[in-house]
This record gives structure tokens, C-alpha cells and sequence, in this order.
């Protein structure tokens, strides 16, 4: 089997990517809490070491720092974990990428942008981000796009899961906030733009498959607000619990962190080049286990 590198292979998405294609490739796995054999991206020397005799052509990079309002809380600290992890890490696997001649895939994120369009952003429209997350994320791409010698990068918005797992996704975590009454006032002013992990790992698999390069929006295309998504995921899961809607506006004149209005992405690229279809949310929703 096709030996392929991956980072971040237990987190939210690299974990379902790893176990949805186990039968199709051979995963080396790049792991810092590997406890004989921890690889953390930060330190060259340790990625170097774990890819000694590997033969594959392919690193799909899932690894980040990916809490929000922890990152904001280091903005412009270039010593923190956000910018080490996002920014120095994925520049130590560009170094060794063009060494070992592997494609990098990189996994990004809908808040490189500012949030200020109302409708999804295509691959076209300029990077602006607002916070500090998505500036390392940002500054990570522009690394990848300005050294990798084969890259892609996919950006995602929102992603989430058919089952459970320890960090809750969106959908998950307004399943549990209905069923135990806890749901706060859902925004009718702030949109995103859901990306099912299921069809997210068969856009890689296409990537692994066809060594397209380049930059894709890889999110399902659709763009709900917080209050319709709660409402959908309230019929699917039976809760008879009042949905109060809210204002991001009102929210963000008593919170200091940075919120993008919408982060929706466009996959008109990715669709016409594809050779499966995205599953509809509404689809996707009805076959998550909540
Ligand atoms: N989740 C989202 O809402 C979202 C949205 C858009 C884009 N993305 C992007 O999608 C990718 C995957 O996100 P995710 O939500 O699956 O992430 P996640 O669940 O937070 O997992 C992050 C992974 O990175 C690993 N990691 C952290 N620091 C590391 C280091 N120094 N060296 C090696 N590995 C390290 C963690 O390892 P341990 O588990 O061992 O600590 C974990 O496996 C990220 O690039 C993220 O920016 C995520």
C-alpha cells in the first residue's frame, strides 16, 4: 500500500481520515503524544528522524493549534504555541518536503478571511484575517504557497463528524446545549460554512489520487446561519426546546475577540473538478450520530 505522512493524526479530522482510508493507504504517522516515538512539528530534528526510510511521496498536514480564543489571548507572541505550532511547524515540514520531493497538503481554514463578504468566498478573494489564529494560519499558507515545491492547500469551514469525539464539533455541541436546555440565543447574522469530515477525507483521498496541487475551497459549498443550523438540527434529533435567536452584531459590543461574520466558503472550483459529489448538510446531518 501507498505509503502516505500524515500530522495531526488524532485530532478531530485527522483521526476520522486515518480510520476512513486505512484500507487504501499505509499511514506514518507523525505524532507528538506518541509516547516511545513523540514527533513534535516545532523541532525539525524530531520530524527528520521520524521519516528516516520513509518512501512516501505525500505529507497531509493536519496539525495546528486550533483553539480560537486561546490563540487571540497570544496574539503577536511569535514564541507562543499558536504562531510555533501553525507558523514555525508547517515551516520545518515545507524544508523537508522539498527534501524528501513530498507533496504537501495543507489543511486551512475559512478564517484567513475577514468575515466582511455576505456571500461564500471563492479562491479569488483576498486573504484578510482578523485574529490571531487566522493570521498564523494565513502565514502558514503563504509558506506553503511561496516555498513548497508540490503543494495543495484546502481550506474548510465548520467541520464536523458522524459520531462523537472528545472535542465536540458545532453540530454536536448544539445537540448536547438543546438536549439539556442550555442552548444560548443562536445567531441570525453569522454565517458559515459546514464541511462534512466524511466527504473533507474523500476531497484528500481525490487530492492522493490525482496529485492535484493548488488551492481549493473544500467545505460543502453551503452557507447556514447559526440559528438555521440549530433549527435543522433540531428537527433530526427530536428536541421540542425554543431556538432564541440572537445577534453577532449585539454580541460583539460587550466581547473583545474578534468574530468573522462569514466564513462560507465557495467550491465551485473543487465541484467541477471532482469526480464524486458533496453530500447535502441537510443529508449529512441526518446520518450523524447525536
Ligand atoms: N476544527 C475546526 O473547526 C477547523 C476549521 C477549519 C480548519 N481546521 C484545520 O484543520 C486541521 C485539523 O484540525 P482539527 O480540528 O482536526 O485539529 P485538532 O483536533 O485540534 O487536532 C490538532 C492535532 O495537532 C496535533 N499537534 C498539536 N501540536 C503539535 C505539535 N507541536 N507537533 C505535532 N502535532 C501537534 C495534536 O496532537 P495531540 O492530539 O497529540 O495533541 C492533534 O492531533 C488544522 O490544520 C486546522 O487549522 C480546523
Amino acid at each position: 500500500m501507498t505509503e502516505v505522512i500524515v500530522t495531526g493524526a488524532n485530532g478531530l479530522i485527522g483521526s476520522v481520515f486515518c480510520d476512513q482510508l486505512a484500507s487504501s493507504y499505509n499511514f506514518c504517522k507523525l505524532d507528538i503524544s506518541n509516547p516511545t516515538k513523540p514527533v513534535d512539528i516545532t523541532k525539525a530534528d524530531s520530524i527528520e528522524e521520524a521519516l528516516k526510510g520513509s518512501d512516501a511521496h505525500f505529507l497531509v498536514h493536519f496539525a495546528a493549534f486550533t483553539n480560537v480564543t486561546a490563540a487571540w489571548e497570544q496574539t503577536d507572541d511569535v514564541d507562543g504555541s499558536a504562531y510555533q505550532v501553525n507558523v514555525v511547524g508547517t515551516q520545518n515540514l515545507v524544508e523537508i518536503c522539498n527534501q524528501h520531493q513530498l507533496h504537501l497538503i495543507q489543511i486551512s481554514t475559512a478564517y484567513v478571511f475577514d468575515g466582511e463578504k455576505p456571500t461564500p468566498y471563492s479562491e479569488l478573494d483576498p486573504i484578510n484575517p482578523i485574529e490571531w489564529y487566522g493570521k498564523t494560519k494565513a502565514l502558514a499558507e503563504a509558506v506553503v504557497q511561496e516555498k513548497a515545491e508540490h503543494w495543495t492547500i484546502l481550506r474548510i469551514d465548520q467541520p464536523f463528524r458522524p459520531d462523537r469525539f472528545t472535542k465536540l464539533d458545532l453540530v454536536h455541541k448544539i445537540a448536547d446545549d438543546l438536549r439539556a436546555r442550555t442552548l444560548s440565543g443562536q445567531f441570525t447574522d453569522h454565517f458559515v460554512g459546514p464541511t462534512w469530515i466524511p466527504d473533507f477525507v474523500k476531497v484528500i483521498d481525490w487530492v492522493l489520487r490525482t496529485s492535484q496541487t493548488g488551492l481549493f475551497h473544500a467545505s460543502s459549498g453551503e452557507q447556514w446561519s447559526n440559528f438555521e443550523l440549530a433549527k435543522q438540527i433540531q428537527q433530526i434529533i427530536g428536541s421540542t426546546t425554543q431556538i432564541q435567536s440572537s445577534l453577532l452584531n449585539e454580541y460583539l459590543q460587550s466581547h473583545n475577540r474578534p468574530y468573522q461574520k462569514n466564513t462560507a466558503l465557495s467550491t465551485k472550483k473543487l465541484i467541477a473538478q471532482l469526480d464524486f459529489e458533496l453530500t447535502p448538510v441537510v443529508q449529512a446531518l441526518a446520518q450523524t450520530q447525536f
